[in-house]
């Protein structure tokens, strides 16, 4: 009952000239109907993007945005301003946001609460350290990232949630965990929602895995019957890799 969602993080990669090239090498593909598919590119990247998948099924994403409608906040990009684009989806939290302009649960909290009230659908990543793995601190950890991510929100909304668990230590690394793993962490992050809100809206949040999906192995991945589909960074740069995803 949940339509599997896959979305490229295309990060800090493509210029607008090389947007328009994957995109359109993705139009010339005939995209599978049972998968939602999300682009996110650069904030620079947005309007070509839209501009071009108009009319087509595939669905425009931002990387992050910030809480306020407007004001003097040098440098951010507002839910209102990523909506007049044609978003439809925002990242938010990503890792890498976490570790190199530090975000925190606070700040995540906050990025997806406005997301919702301006009818964006937040992506909400979280994921474990290959230290915290290590230490056996994985649900512990995932799980109080979601309960403060979702902290006062409206239970109405919940359903426009997507969570993406990307263990930190797959991200980009080629290291990718095991399905069976991936599977075991989102249904905890499941029963978390389920705890904080109820059971019945925990059931309709499509959770996504992330960190080195490509191809190969993304079969296993969708097998899983807690995995709702994949937040994919490095594979979705190239046309080619990427429809071989989505076409799982
Ligand atoms: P990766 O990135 O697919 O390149 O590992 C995933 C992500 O960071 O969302």
């Amino acid at each position: 009952m949940r339509k599997p969602i896959i979305a490229g993080n295309w990060k800090m990669y493509k210029t607008t000239a090389e947007a328009r090239a994957l995109v359109q090498g993705l139009k010339e593909k005939a995209l599978p109907a049972g998968v939602e598919v999300v682009l996110c590119p650069p904030f620079t990247a947005l309007t070509t993007v839209a501009e071009l998948a108009k009319g087509t099924e595939i669905g425009l994403g931002a990387q992050n945005l910030f809480w306020a409608e407007e004001g003097a906040y040098t440098g951010e990009i507002s839910p209102v301003m990523l909506k007049e684009l044609g978003c439809t989806y925002v990242i938010i939290g990503h890792s890498e946001r976490r570790q190199y302009f530090g975000e925190t649960d606070d700040n995540v909290n906050k990025k997806a609460q406005a997301a919702l009230e301006h009818g964006l659908k937040p992506i909400i990543c979280v994921g474990e350290s290959l230290e915290q793995r290590e230490a056996g601190e994985t649900a512990s950890f995932v799980s109080g990232q979601v309960k403060k991510a979702l902290e006062g929100l409206a239970p109405e909304s919940i359903p426009q949630v997507v969570i993406a668990y990307e263990p930190i230590w797959a991200i980009g690394t080629g290291r990718s965990s095991s399905s069976a793993d991936a599977n075991q962490v989102i249904a905890l992050i499941r029963q978390t929602i389920a705890k904080q809100f109820s059971s019945d809206l925990a059931d309709q949040v499509r959770i996504q895995y992330g960190g080195s999906v490509k191809p190969e192995n993304i079969t296993e991945y969708m097998a899983q019957p807690e995995i709702d589909g994949a937040l994919v960074g490095g594979a979705s740069l190239k046309a080619d890799a990427f429809f071989g995803i989505l076409s799982y």
